[in-house]
């Protein structure tokens, strides 16, 4: 079935190290208030953000996705010069084209190599663990570096207080490979988009034939229809996550949802029953770093020795699009 990739177990794709950065400036909902017309409280109550990561001017989204890779290698023990293949997702590329994959390939010195980036918005880790394996299905070898990297702020207006309070920067990375053990590795993904709703959450470039031209270059969003779409999928997908591989709630021993809104966060977690304490939530510190945001919350959660190897991991995103998606891993 399109969306649900079929994994062949010989090579079902393990992870081999993460990492994470999170740019140096800060931005706590005290500095927006001078931005904007909002409030501390009234962010933390709608949404549980306080502080957002952001890139300092010149630093871009290949800056910070190949500083996440580093980490990533060294968590593998790995050189640079030992990958096959660069996957990045991002909706917030330093330029339209090269990629920022050939960025990223640039700044580690690489030999030509494949390198491309995918956008699915907020669900693209979701989407690069699913295109990672169909390269893997067929040679289970190649070790691929697998990158959610975003600096959504070059399209925030600061005065704009319906989005400027909602995003950050930020990359959060893995190096996989296949070949994982029996009952180890990714058991599947299930990635899914419904264009119709295109208008209700993008990023426009510097001339959106389709909006007015105040919002080139800014993002644009109808939160409460994002809100129920977005509990909506996210629901739809892990249950059929779960069903597919005949896996109970209380099998999970952590769950990792896109990081977009403390709300709808707890209202998946209370659906699916799962404990406060094996939700990963990093919405308060990094605030909704799109693609970055899955990846980097794994890797903060492994670095921090919450997830240990042998968990059984459930990922889901949803993103503009809209996008949406689960994966469900042993570590
Ligand atoms: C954006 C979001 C936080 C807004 O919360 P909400 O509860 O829907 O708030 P509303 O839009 O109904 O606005 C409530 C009030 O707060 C005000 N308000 C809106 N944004 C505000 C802000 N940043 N600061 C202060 N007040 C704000 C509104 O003007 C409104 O005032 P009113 O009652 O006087 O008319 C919420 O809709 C949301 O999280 N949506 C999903 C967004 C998302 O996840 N996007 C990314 C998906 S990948």
């Amino acid at each position: 079935m399109p969306g649900q990739n079929t994994i062949n177990p010989d090579a079902r794709l393990r992870i081999l190290g993460n990492g994470h950065y999170l740019p140096e400036k800060v931005l706590t909902n005290q500095d927006i208030e001078q931005l904007c017309e909002t409030s501390h409280e009234w962010i933390v109550e709608r949404t549980g953000i306080e502080r957002r990561h952001v890139c300092a001017d010149g630093e871009g989204n290949a800056d910070i996705a190949t500083e996440a890779s580093k980490r990533a290698l060294a968590a593998a023990g790995m050189q640079a010069d030992e990958l096959d293949m660069i996957l990045v997702a991002t909706c917030s590329q330093d330029y339209n084209a090269p990629s920022v994959a050939c960025w990223v390939q640039q700044k580690l010195g690489l030999r030509p190599l494949p390198v491309f980036d995918i956008n699915a918005a907020c669900s693209g880790f979701i989407y690069l663990l699913e295109i990672a394996q169909v390269y893997l299905n067929t040679n289970p070898q190649l070790k691929i570096l697998i990158c959610g990297s975003e600096r959504l702020s070059q399209f925030i207006h600061w005065d704009d207080r319906s989005t400027a309070v909602l995003f950050g920067d930020g990359c959060g990375a893995a190096v996989v490979t296949g070949g994982a053990a029996e009952n180890s590795g990714l058991f599947s993904t299930h990635i899914y988009a419904d264009g119709s709703k295109a208008g209700i959450l993008g990023v426009c470039n510097a001339n959106p034939p389709y909006h007015p031209p105040e919002l080139a270059g800014h993002i644009y969003m109808d939160g409460q229809a994002v809100f129920k779409s977005a509990v909506l999928a996210f629901s739809s997908s892990i249950d059929e996550c779960l069903e597919h591989n005949g896996v109970d709630k209380s099998e999970i021993d952590w769950f990792i949802p896109h990081q977009a809104n403390i709300r709808i966060i707890n209202a998946v977690g209370k659906r699916l029953g799962m404990a406060d304490d094996k939700i990963i939530v990093t919405v308060n510190e990094c605030a909704n770093t799109s693609a970055a945001s899955i990846p980097t919350a794994l890797s903060i959660a492994v670095d921090d020795g919450r997830i240990k190897r042998g968990d059984l991991v459930l990922m889901a995103g949803f993103g503009a699009g809209l996008t949406w998606g689960a994966a469900l891993l042993r570590y």
